[in-house]
């Protein structure tokens, strides 16, 4: 990719004791990207978050902010960065407006605009003037959003910000992060250990699993390359389209052809020519949890690990 990354990792290691808890973690985030930071409980998500906003100290490493280490330009890094680490911290006996007004007062140059621009962005026109203590959860953690996103950060880190969240709330949570990283071209990085939540999501994941970044994957590739083809006689179908090198799986119904697009007029004359009928073609995204038993081998990413 050529547009440069916002925040580089660089070898991130963390050593607590003697154990390696974060091992040699380099990532690149980009503007406009919303990244899955996918591993199960206990892998190191928080511990990695915790590094990236000086929350705690890096053994070894570094993290660059805009092309600046954050080791020597600390509060310059951190202006360009907004978090939600955990349950935002609210003042629940005040108005969601209040309490903004005074996260605003803490920083530099926020003005009424703004705070009525992050309200409009994380949907809480409505209930913005009620005390906090009247509003939902989804509701907190868009309050919690609106916070983070005052001071126009570039990027925008969140952990395991659905916790709890049932799931039209994670659907709506979702569609505001999308807004924000495409309005705003805000780098958004966001972790979980819910595959099928990060599979929506995101444009792209990281995957790390006992400290060490497993994977990096982009969705929008895998999404291209593979058609779903519901068709008849499949088994004929398959044999034709090996017998042409098209990589084909067969599914219970269809089957799944791997090729580019401009390769599917083709792949149609060639069903068609030997009578094959061809009922849809549509672009099928292997789901993640088939991606991730390529990946570990059929292990399960999303239980705890022995240590
Ligand atoms: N201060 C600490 N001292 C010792 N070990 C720690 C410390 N902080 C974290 N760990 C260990 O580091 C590992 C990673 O923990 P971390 O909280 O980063 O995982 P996580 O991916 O955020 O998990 P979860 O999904 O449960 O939030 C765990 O084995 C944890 O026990
Ligand atoms: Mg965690």
């Amino acid at each position: 990719m050529d547009i440069k990354p916002i925040v580089e990792l660089q070898n991130l290691t963390k050593v607590i004791g003697k154990k390696k808890i974060i091992d040699d973690v380099s990532l690149s985030l980009y503007p406009g990207q919303i990244t899955g930071f996918l591993g199960p409980n206990g892998a190191g998500k928080t511990t990695t978050i915790r590094m990236m906003v000086g929350l705690m100290k890096r053994t070894s490493g570094e993290i660059l902010i805009d092309g600046k280490p954050l080791s020597e330009n600390f509060e310059e890094g951190l202006s360009k960065v907004g978090v939600i680490v955990e349950n935002p911290e609210m003042y629940k006996f005040m108005s969601g407006y209040k309490n903004l007004v005074h996260f605003a007062r803490m920083q530099k140059n926020i003005t009424k605009e703004r705070i009525d621009e992050v309200v409009r962005q994380v949907g809480l026109e409505q209930r913005i003037n009620e005390k906090v203590s009247t509003y939902s959860l989804g509701m907190r953690q868009r309050l919690g959003l609106a916070q983070a996103l005052l001071h126009r950060p570039k990027f925008l880190i969140l952990d395991e910000p659905t916790n709890g969240l049932d799931p039209a709330g994670i659907r709506e949570f979702r569609q505001y992060l999308r807004v924000i990283a495409e309005t705003e071209g805000v780098s958004v990085f966001v972790s979980s250990h819910m595959l099928s939540e990060i599979e929506l999501m995101c444009d792209r994941i990281a995957v790390i699993q006992n400290g060490r970044l497993v994977d990096i994957r982009d969705m929008s590739e895998t999404a291209q390359s593979h058609y779903y083809l519901e068709l008849s006689p499949a088994e004929t179908a398959q044999s034709l389209l090996t017998s042409k090198g098209y990589a084909v799986e067969s599914l219970p119904v269809g089957l799944v052809l791997q090729a580019e697009k401009n390769q599917i007029p083709s792949v149609i004359q060639l069903l068609t020519a030997n009578r094959i009928e061809v009922f849809a073609v549509q672009p099928h995204r292997k789901t993640l949890e088939d991606q991730f038993l390529e990946i570990t081998g059929g292990g399960q990413i999303a239980e705890a690990h022995t240590k």
